[in-house]
């Protein structure tokens, strides 16, 4: 490659992993909301230290259920807010007791209101401070200029009769590697597939090969499609497929994957789970959503756990490099969705550049009543199946089992999981024993 195009592609690829707020892509990336925590984090402790595209901040909900995004550091000599106390309105610093609400504004100066009413000092004082929204349980917030627009209402926060959980894991590794693998159908049948077979010890046999795959752009993100060896171009995974979901995660239906960019080397994998009740349980409301996170390496071996689905792309991803050298790839006709994807990010630069908004930007109201998706397996998941037909299925099962997307799942989860299907273990088991 001659130089001026490499410097040209180098750049170019720097440009898309930079999230920082001087950078384009960070003022792009701050035009949407970000997941940043399970609502149900907040319940044991009222305040999270946060990193957000490079930013080091406070997550807190106060004695009212207001929640607050403030900087980490108090605006007076900077200690920090994670120790702060919460109050019926706000956040107080703990080292002199100034308290700020959610809009950045300081509400008390203790000492300096008792001495020197008269200053007013605190009306001068602002910290910064962005606008957190809770939707389906988590937290989300958003770093970018007014009018914000809204938190996007994905239909899949809107089914009924179903038990979510959330679940969390800090990826060593650029965010757009990591979003890059939702747009990546091949990988499936080699670091799922294959691989799982060979991490239990076995040769073989190798699973059904991708024959076909396509690619197709929608509003709000990307559809992936495949045929395999074992299915045709009648199957839900080639007449629907899967979505890339603007900008920053994989929706496949029972979950969606959000990548959170914590700083250029870090990312936040939020994930949340839905898992449909059998049809004998309806109606089933849940109470709290809970939040647990997944440690991602083994302690006793020091490598990288890979005994789940998600852990296994944790691998991958990590594995390409802190920021993915992507002047050293060579791009394959397989990876013709992540090369649209580029492209798509690329001329959303340009047209924020033109004062436009960028793809899947919600702002109205009646649209994000209920944002509709391709779901492939829409019927299962909305209607439901009988408890028979859950015992039936192997790979149902398999989900009944326990946890198949991340490792490290706490048992008063699993089991807060089988109350809500009503099947207990030893049911699952016999299951599985009459296969
Ligand atoms: S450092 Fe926070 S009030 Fe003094
Ligand atoms: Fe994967």
């Amino acid at each position: 490659m001659p130089d001026d195009k490499r410097i040209e592609a180098e750049s170019r690829w720097e440009l898309l992993a930079k999230t920082g707020a001087d950078t384009p892509m960070g003022q792009l990336l701050r035009r949407y909301w970000w997941p940043i925590a399970g609502a149900s984090e907040l319940d044991t402790s009222p305040t999270k230290p946060v990193r957000l595209l490079g930013e080091d901040l406070v997550l807190y909900k106060d004695l009212s259920g207001g929640y607050g995004l403030l900087d980490r550091h108090c605006r007076h000599r900077r200690a920090d807010m994670t120790y702060g106390y919460v109050e019926s309105c706000g956040l107080r610093c703990n080292y002199h007791g100034w308290l700020y609400g959610a809009d950045g504004r300081c509400l008390e100066q203790p000492y300096e209101d008792m001495a020197h009413p008269e200053a007013h000092f605190k009306d001068e004082v602002r910290i910064k401070a962005y606008p957190v929204e809770e939707r389906c349980g988590m937290l989300w917030a958003y770093l970018g200029p007014e009018p914000r627009p809204l938190v996007p209402n994905w239909e899949f926060f809107t089914w009924k009769n179903g038990f979510r959980q959330i679940v969390t894991a800090e990826i060593r590794c650029n965010w757009f590697q990591c979003q890059e693998n939702s747009i990546d159908p091949v990988h499936f049948e080699w670091t799922h597939s294959n691989w799982s077979v060979r991490l239990k010890g076995n040769t073989g046999p190798y699973s059904p090969k991708h024959v076909k795959i396509d690619f197709t752009e929608f509003e709000y993100g990307f559809q992936y499609k495949r045929i395999r060896q074992d299915t045709s171009d009648e199957d839900g995974l080639w007449t629907i497929g899967r979505v890339c979901l603007w900008p920053n995660a994989l929706f496949t239906g029972d979950h969606c994957e959000f990548r959170v960019p914590i700083d250029d080397e870090n990312t936040l994998s939020i994930t949340i789970h839905f898992a449909r009740v059998p049809r004998e349980r309806e109606p089933y409301v849940q109470g709290r959503i809970p939040t647990w996170h997944g440690p991602i390496n083994d302690p006793a071996t020091g490598r990288w756990i890979t005994t789940h689905v998600m852990n296994q792309d944790f691998v991958a991803w990590v594995g390409q490099g802190e920021i993915a050298d992507r002047s050293k790839e060579l791009l394959a006709p397989s990876d013709r969705g992540i090369v649209m994807a580029r492209r798509r990010f690329l001329s959303d630069l340009e047209a924020l550049e033109n004062g436009k908004d960028p793809k899947a930007i919600v702002r109205d109201a009646t649209i994000n009543e209920r944002i509709v998706l391709p779901v492939a397996e829409r019927h299962t998941l909305i209607e439901g199946r009988t408890r028979a037909e859950y015992l039936k299925d192997p790979l149902a099962r398999r989900a009944l089992q326990g946890y198949v997307f991340q490792a490290g799942q706490p048992p008063e989860v699993r089991d807060e999981f089988l109350a809500a299907m009503g099947f207990n273990g030893m049911e699952i088991d016999a299951a599985t024993r009459r296969d």
